[in-house]
């Protein structure tokens, strides 16, 4: 991926910047669509995961719908040119003003996440003498062994309805004359490379498909999320597993006739794409071994100090000996730390590092913080 031209150019720009690999990130856009057609399955693009405007032409380009989880996600994903019709909108708190944007823009469904949810919607849809789509995000119970920041289908957190909810619910739902309730979501959590996690999403879909079917409720669209991880460690793995993903889920699912299924990817599309390119600043010496202190920091990429998460870090500049360092940020807190214990070549003041896999959830979660400046991107047929 970085050839020695390639590296003279990057040693051009200012540090730190995004670099985004334009082929891997179609390659991997290609390869999903390919995985998910083989069972007509429809995926939206997570949007959260990164929102850079070229990023998000070229994916609406292959004809992927859109995740929302904000207003100002759905009036984007508007802008862009996603379909109204391919446009979903999740959350826990979506506010009055964010309800009546995405029911200005006509978009396929909301995912409701709580009773009192569809009542402001069912309300605020009247004013307007609109009726919306609307699908429950239920809470599945199934745990996505993945960081706990990232987990959201265990009845401990906040996101979904949970089952003990289900049957005042649907008691109600024929009183919301402006709500035409479509089908079921379900969300669980990020970063899962365990396919037998899906799997166990796909069979406790099936028992609540049952429960609905039982009640004389159609659902004729059924979304799965999105969650499926990246290899961190191997970062030649450029792709992600969208074969056994799709096949899991396909293997699992009872789809009923009439059903159509929905995914919302996010890492898995575009997390390894992107790199973020950061320059030495200083070598310190510490008490066992020294620290790279890198002109990127935790206001760049947060995730390491946020989920402890660990992204492979490889100077770009140096062939020198192997030695460990600890490479850290410039910003005032500890945990302003890409790696300890790293093995680097001999590592100088000005040397070009690499920190890898940050496509997804680095630029987007950028901050001020210390007021400092938020990291540029460049394209790989741009620079
Ligand atoms: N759908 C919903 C409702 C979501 O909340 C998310 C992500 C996705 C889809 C996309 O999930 P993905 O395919 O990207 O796993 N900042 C964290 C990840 C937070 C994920 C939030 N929700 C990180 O850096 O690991």
């Amino acid at each position: 991926m970085y050839s020695p031209e390639l590296i003279n150019r990057l040693k051009e720009v200012s540090t730190p910047f995004y670099y985004y690999d334009v082929d891997v990130l179609k390659k991997s856009l290609e390869t999903a669509l390919k995985a998910s057609s083989k069972y007509s399955y429809h995926i939206h693009y997570a949007i959260k995961a990164n929102a850079n405007p070229r990023i998000l032409e070229i994916i609406k380009d292959y004809g992927f719908g859109a995740d929302c989880v904000s207003g100002n996600e759905v009036t984007t994903a508007v802008e862009f040119g996603f379909p109204a019709e391919s446009i979903a909108f999740a959350g826990v708190g979506k506010t009055d003003r964010e309800i009546n944007t995405a029911i200005d823009a006509d978009i396929s469904a909301f995912h409701v996440e709580s009773v009192a949810e569809l009542e402001v919607i069912n309300e605020l849809a009247g004013l307007k003498n609109k009726v919306v789509n609307v699908a429950l995000r239920l809470n599945p119970n199934v745990d996505a062994k993945t960081h706990e920041y990232i987990t959201t289908g265990l009845s401990e957190n906040k996101f979904g309805i949970n089952p003990w909810e289900l049957d005042g619910l649907v008691a109600k739902l024929p009183s919301f004359e402006n709500l035409n309730m479509i089908g079921i979501h379900f969300h669980i959590g990020s970063q899962i490379l365990d396919m037998t996690v899906f799997e166990e999403l796909a069979k406790k879909v099936n028992s609540l498909m049952d429960w609905f079917e039982e009640k004389g409720i159609k659902l004729p669209y059924i979304n799965l999320g999105g969650g499926l991880g990246v290899d961190y460690e191997n970062t030649d793995n450029l792709i992600s597993d969208f074969e056994s993903y799709f096949k899991s889920i396909n293997d699992h699912l009872e789809q009923r006739e009439g059903q159509s299924i929905h995914f919302e990817l996010g890492r898995s599309l575009v997390g390894t794409c992107g790199d973020l390119i950061s320059k030495v600043l200083y070598i310190k010496n510490g008490l066992e071994k020294n620290f790279v202190i890198a002109d990127a920091g935790m206001t760049d990429l947060i995730r390491p100090a946020l989920y402890k998460s660990s992204h492979k870090v490889e100077n770009l500049t140096s062939d020198g000996v192997e030695e460990k360092y600890d490479v850290v940020g410039p910003v005032c807190e500890s945990s302003d730390t890409f790696g300890k214990n790293l093995s680097l070549p001999l590592t100088k003041r000005g040397d070009l590092l690499v920190i890898k896999t940050a496509g997804a959830y680095g630029q987007v979660m950028a901050s001020k913080y210390n007021l400092r400046d938020i990291a540029k991107e460049y394209y790989s047929d741009e620079i």
